[in-house]
């Protein structure tokens, strides 16, 4: 992962509904993405396409990535699926701790189990944190705290240079930019994130970590909270299963 690019990871949960969709998708992004050097792209498609989606671009301005992943590599586990396994079948990101699996069940214990076997095995982890709701006393920050410090609990500094975290409020999930965060909500964000990972690590290490915003990234307002917002790059959710929405973003975020 390299810190001179920003990032753009798209995640497209749930869709397409087809292999043939998400392979049609995939190569209407590539068209761009291959071209984009100031960017890194990751698709985050459903995990069943990732091996067919992994080898249609051979470079490394794409990558593929998966959605979620279990802590252990092999075993007694119905249904689950291996870090391990998704990387020998070419996932080089996984998201984890989305709101979406927090939903669902799924604890800052089971995150952290998550987070730690991703990175010992190498993938890159993009880690979601973000509050449901904001509240006047600021308790939201406590909140926000509680998920990155028990998130990383355990985790060496060596394997932080493949960590990632995302800022995605649930207030912002899947409506517009008009209804995203601000600029400088997110800039105070970006530095409250900072130091806790200075708290717990080192200002250098913490200050490598790329930070990257998720919650109504459109082509509206990327250039925006790019600019003023001091972000790394964004995790695109419903603007990531439109082509040319996507595409804008990448050509944007190359731009600045
Ligand atoms: P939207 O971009 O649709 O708001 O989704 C954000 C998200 O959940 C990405 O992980």
């Amino acid at each position: 992962m390299s810190k001179d690019k920003k990032l753009i990871i798209a995640n497209w949960k749930l869709n397409p509904e087809s292999l043939k969709d998400a392979k049609k998708l995939f190569v209407d992004i590539k068209k761009v993405a291959s071209r984009t050097q100031k960017v890194q792209t990751v698709i985050c498609s459903p995990s069943v396409y990732i091996a067919e989606l992994s080898k249609m671009y051979s470079g490394h301005r794409l990558e593929v990535g998966a959605q979620d992943v279990f802590w252990e590599n092999k075993g007694k586990h119905t249904g689950e699926l291996s870090p391990t396994a998704l990387k020998s079948v070419g996932a080089k990101y996984v998201i984890i701790g989305h709101s979406e699996r927090r939903a669902l069940g799924e604890s800052n214990t089971d995150v952290n189990k998550k987070v730690a076997a991703a990175l010992k095995a190498g993938l890159n982890v993009v880690l979601c944190i973000g509050e449901s709701k904001r509240d006047s006393q600021a308790l939201y920050l406590k909140f926000l705290r509680e998920e990155l410090e028990s998130a990383l609990s355990g985790v060496p500094k060596n394997h932080l240079k493949n960590l990632i975290i995302t800022y995605e409020p649930l207030w912002a999930i899947g409506k517009s930019a008009d209804d995203a965060v601000s600029s400088h909500q997110m800039h105070e964000m970006y530095l409250f994130i900072r130091k806790i990972l200075t708290e717990i690590y080192t200002k250098n290490i913490a200050f490598n970590v790329p930070i990257i915003y998720g919650g109504s990234a459109e082509p509206d307002n990327v250039k925006e909270l790019l600019d003023s917002g001091e972000i790394d790059g964004f995790l695109v959710g419903h603007s990531s299963l439109k082509a040319s929405q996507f595409n804008e973003i990448l050509k944007i975020t190359n731009s600045i």
